[in-house]
């Protein structure tokens, strides 16, 4: 077999066999197929797409480059959520503890941000003491016993996604459906979760720009995953505004405590608890209305609190930052900046404030950059909210007033107001099931 030939057929539209695919992530992963000439094959999926079949074999041959966990030690059904990652999304900060609360086991790995969207790692980090690595057998007993655990990804699963996404970030050929969806569920069933929910992302802030593609993204997915026996389904949602009133990782873990303290009715709240429900319904607990009323029960009563309290205890962090938000790492300098004129919020580019939290410190632009944990954004509207002039908008933290003054200019030309009000859009777009 020659990658030369395998890469033409993809271009001139032929199908690869399994044994074809197995060769080219295989070869790669071995380092004996060159990144020129996976960069070429990467590009022609790219452009010419893979079938179904070709996607399956690329995600199930990527998912067997490394360990596949093993998660029947705990003795129940576990479920798994993934979000194909936006800006202000910490909505497993928050659906996580809720369905655990409810009684499911949540067993899951996250991965840190890169570029301009944040990673549920770094927030958790940001918490002082979290520890996001344990051994296996103390991930399986945490899940087991508290019904949750949130640890980083350990280098032994999917290396060949590892290798592969470093080189489509590089070669411009991340945002292939076959692609993104090989890459997701190729980890997400390495893991080994029973069920798994996807939260796929559209908008400015996302990698699927129309809500169309994210369907077509989602019920990819949806297929392949349920074709490798997983329970599998998707909650396309809008991510053209970021997601509640925070970006950045303490500011985050800030929000999702007020939320499941009850502090924090709203859009973030009401979506977190749609996919706790999700998770629910997918660990067999019951219908969709049964277990949204369950996930709203758990906020309301302060169980959902008390399971992230034991999350952050089981794992070595400070669980006192449930009651004081104060403990968590704090920025140096902050900056508020108001509104020049009266007006209704038309729309905040969800974008620009990840470029701007980038810039702040709040991510990281490479592999090895170092995070300020205190830095980011305090939105105080939401798109649809009227304002006067000399109302707050914004708030922005970080460790200089020259970073500061920079990121509130890039924040201030993202947030639009006009003179009506805009039409309310909803936040989940739609539910592709198997
Ligand atoms: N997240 C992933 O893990 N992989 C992709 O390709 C895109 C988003």
């Amino acid at each position: 077999m020659q990658t030369y030939d395998l890469i033409q057929k993809t271009r001139r539209l032929i199908p690869l066999t399994e044994a074809e695919i197995r060769f080219l992530v295989e070869g790669f992963t071995a380092g004996e197929i060159p990144d020129e000439m996976m960069a070429a094959w990467l590009m022609a999926v790219c452009c010419q797409g893979l079938t179904e079949a070709e996607t399956t074999a690329l995600t199930l041959t990527m998912r067997d480059s490394g360990d596949c966990l093993d998660l029947s030690a705990i003795g129940a059904p576990t479920v798994d959520k993934h979000s194909t990652g936006g800006i202000g999304d910490k909505t497993t900060l928050i659906c996580t503890p809720i369905a655990a609360a409810c009684g499911a086991h949540v067993a899951k790995m996250s991965g840190r941000g890169l570029g301009f969207t944040g990673g549920t790692i770094d927030k958790l980090e940001s918490i002082p003491g979290f520890s996001v690595t344990m051994p296996q057998e103390q991930f399986l007993a945490q899940v087991r016993d508290i019904g949750c655990a949130v640890i980083s990804q350990s280098g032994h699963i999917c290396p060949a996604d590892k290798k592969m996404y470093a080189l489509r970030d590089r070669t411009a050929t991340v945002d292939s459906i076959p692609l993104i969806c090989a890459s997701i569920l190729s980890k997400k069933l390495a893991l080994g979760a029973d069920g798994i929910l996807l939260d796929v992302k559209y908008g400015s802030g996302a990698f699927m720009k129309t809500p169309e593609q994210a369907v077509l993204l989602a019920e990819t997915m949806v297929r392949v995953g349920t074709q490798a026996g997983r329970r599998v389904r998707a909650v396309i949602t809008d991510m053209n505004a970021p997601l509640g009133n925070c970006v950045g990782n303490a500011l985050e873990v800030e929000e999702a405590v007020q939320v499941l303290r009850g502090e924090a009715p709203g859009a973030l709240c009401d979506l977190s608890c749609a996919l706790a429900a999700q998770m629910l319904t997918l660990s067999g607990m019951g219908d969709v209305v049964a277990c949204r009323q369950m996930a709203e029960e758990a906020v309301a009563s302060g169980a959902a609190l008390e399971k992230l309290r034991a999350m952050i205890a089981a794992q070595g962090g400070d669980a006192s930052v449930c009651d004081d938000v104060r403990r968590l790492p704090q920025a140096a300098e902050q900056m508020t900046v108001t509104a020049d004129r009266a007006g209704y919020i038309a729309g905040i580019v969800s974008e620009e404030i990840g470029l701007a939290c980038l810039g702040l410190g709040a991510g990281r632009a490479s592999g090895l950059d170092a995070i300020d944990y205190g830095a980011g954004v305090r939105l105080h509207c939401a798109v649809g909210d009227a304002v006067n002039s000399g109302d707050p908008l914004f708030t922005v933290y970080g460790s200089t007033p020259a970073r500061c003054e920079a990121a509130a200019a890039r924040i201030r030309a993202a947030v639009s107001l006009t003179d009506t009000a805009p039409a309310p859009i909803p936040m989940i777009h739609k539910i592709v099931d198997a």
